[in-house]
């Protein structure tokens, strides 16, 4: 090779580094973990965060896949100092948030912050706008890994612009940190959002219920928070957008915060199947033995992290039974069946009546052509093939999931 075709090929790695915007690789599967908001909104401090993360440990949470902890909003105090550095509130955090982040690093998990494109946060704490390279200096500084970034008291800003700031001064401060794009699904962040961040909502905040809209009515302009269903029904034509390190997310997972026990199982199986990352919102320190075991079920979370990364789809919606799958690797296929009724219902599903295609990634489940060995991954049980009629019942908002093998 000559001088000449060697400069060229440096200039070219170069380019492609300096416009990559964000780090590569952060979140090759949905990322998996907790955060404070849902359960505790601003009423956090070290001793949640140091239980929280024992108990990810000592529960087998960590081991399910569970990883960062994630402080949301109210971890700051309500002005920055002198010199325009935000101050971890000292009465929430008295020993500070580096040794914090020290506390969680020492149980092999990770830790996230969250923070807000506008003037001000959700919450009414200093907003990270005008002080992008700071902030971003800042969290390096403290070694963390996570950064969740919200939408409010943005009025005029552009928010691909500001989500392009905000990463670029993430990369330019060196340390890896996974950006979680918080701006609600209001401004397609899937179109712009693969080069810059990790994750995007696609929604405005969830709510403990199957499919209810929840007004705000108390704020000053009321808005909505929505039930999962609602959320996973929300977007029709954006999977295409979801893969590895780049994420369409449904929002954090309210999974054991008053929802009935199948209606916690049946969110918990929306959320694998659409590969959303699995960010868990209730407190760990009173959960039930049943909140556990939905929460590592390790066949579910195997469906949520599998290696291509395909979000799945509703298949079919039919009198209250609401069918969808998702491609999985080696040719399986997951397969879930919501009772979305108030009432039990019987299924008779006859898989040769059914050929199911996923256009976006030219693959068929035909029931023709292959027989599939059968697993129900909520009981844990091998079941017949694709042969047979498959026979089951269903509760009131219960869901049946099963996976598909060649
Ligand atoms: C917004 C976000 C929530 C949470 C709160 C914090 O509503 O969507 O997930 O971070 O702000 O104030």
């Amino acid at each position: 090779m000559n001088k000449k075709s060697v400069i060229l090929l440096v200039f070219l790695f170069s380019a492609t580094f300096i416009q990559a915007q964000k780090f590569i690789g952060l979140a090759k599967q949905p990322p998996m973990g907790w955060n404070s908001w849902n359960t505790f909104e601003i009423n956090i401090d070290e001793k949640l965060v140091k239980e929280t993360a024992d108990l990810i440990v000592s529960t087998g949470m960590k081991e399910a896949g569970y990883e960062y902890i994630v402080l949301d909003d109210g971890w700051m105090t309500k002005e920055r100092d002198e010199n325009g550095d935000l101050v971890p509130d000292p009465l929430k955090f008295p020993s500070g948030m580096k040794a914090l982040v020290e506390y969680v690093h020492a149980k092999g998990l990770k830790f996230g912050l969250y923070n807000c494109a506008g003037t001000q946060t959700c919450a009414g704490y200093p907003g990270t706008r005008g002080y992008e390279y700071q902030d971003a200096r800042f969290y390096a500084s403290l070694g963390i890994d996570f950064l969740k970034y919200d939408w409010c008291n943005t009025a005029g800003i552009d928010a691909k612009e500001a989500y392009t700031t905000m990463s670029k001064a993430l990369k330019t401060a060196g340390r890896p940190i996974v950006f979680s794009l918080c701006e609600w699904g209001d401004n397609q962040p899937w179109e712009w959002g693969e080069p810059i961040g990790n994750l995007w909502r696609i929604s405005g905040d969830i709510y403990p219920c199957y499919d209810c809209e929840y007004v705000h009515k108390e704020a000053a302009e009321p808005w909505s928070s929505w039930g999962f269903f609602k959320i996973a029904e929300m977007h029709k034509g954006i999977r295409q957008y979801s893969g590895p390190d780049h994420w369409n997310d449904f929002d954090m997972l309210e999974v054991g915060n008053g929802m009935s026990y199948e209606e916690d199982k049946s969110h918990f199986t929306l959320w694998c199947m659409v590969a959303s990352p699995l960010i868990a919102g209730n407190d760990f320190r009173t959960m039930k033995k049943e909140t556990l075991e939905i929460l590592t079920n390790k066949e579910l979370i195997a469906i949520n992290q599998d290696k291509l990364g395909i979000q799945g789809f509703k298949y079919s919606d039919e009198n209250d039974l609401s069918i969808w799958v998702k491609p999985l690797e080696n040719g399986s296929w997951a397969i879930s069946f919501f009772n979305k009724s108030d009432t039990e219902q019987t299924i008779n599903f006859d898989w040769k009546e059914h050929q199911i295609k996923d256009e976006l990634n030219d693959l068929e489940l035909s029931f023709v052509k292959e027989n599939y060995q059968i697993r129900d991954v909520w009981t844990h049980k091998d079941l017949k093939t694709t042969k047979k009629v498959f026979k089951a019942s269903i509760k009131s908002h219960d869901v049946i999931t099963l996976i598909l093998k060649k």
